[in-house]
């Protein structure tokens, strides 16, 4: 059986030099507060290991698990926390790293609810970002990429937990599983 997948969306090359911009952008900005990165799993798990190694900085790491699909395509306007943080936030400089952003809602929850924990500053950095999909004005300091509104796979992005090894960002053409 072939594999339904269309066009590259972002070759692995060009995922590696935008990353290597990105962490050179966030080491400047973070040169006297070294940032907490917080993963947001498991679609965020590849590029919060490549852009954390593209930062020369002395970071640390925590992870949240949500879900806002289930295994479906569509978002379905609800996220639930599968696993929280560890560390406490207060008083930290959170960097929230997330993968795709597609309507919006995961991460206009993810913030709000961050926010809430007194970090001393909270920012985002979204390697994806599609196409006016957005709902609310998210406010977002530092994107990878901005991509047409087709489903992707690759690089940590998955359909039905398939595909997240794949090194380039690739249009899914299959139904949703
Ligand atoms: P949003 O809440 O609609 O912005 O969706 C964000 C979450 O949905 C991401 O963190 C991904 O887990 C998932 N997602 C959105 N678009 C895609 C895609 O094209 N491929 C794989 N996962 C996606």
């Amino acid at each position: 059986m072939t594999d339904p997948l269309g066009a590259v969306v972002v070759p692995a090359e060009e995922l590696r030099e935008r990353i290597l911009g990105l962490g050179k952008e966030i080491t400047a900005d973070y040169a006297e507060r070294p940032p907490l990165l917080v993963g947001v799993l498991k679609g965020a798990f590849m590029f919060m290991s490549d852009l954390a190694r593209a930062i020369d900085l002395p970071v640390e790491f925590d992870f949240m698990a949500v879900s806002s699909y289930g295994s479906a395509t569509r978002t379905s306007g609800v996220v639930r926390i599968i696993k929280d943080l560890d560390l406490d936030l207060t008083d930290r400089h959170v960097l929230i790293v997330e993968d795709i952003v597609d309507s919006g809602l995961t991460l206009a929850y993810l913030r709000r609810l961050l926010a809430a924990r007194q970090p001393a500053s909270l920012e985002i950095c979204a390697l994806l970002v599609k196409d006016g999909l957005q709902k609310s004005d998210l406010d977002i300091k530092y994107v990878g990429f901005q991509i047409p509104p087709d489903f992707v796979v690759g690089y940590g992005l998955d359909v039905g937990e398939r595909y997240r090894n794949l090194p380039d960002v690739v249009e899914y053409l299959g139904p949703p599983e």
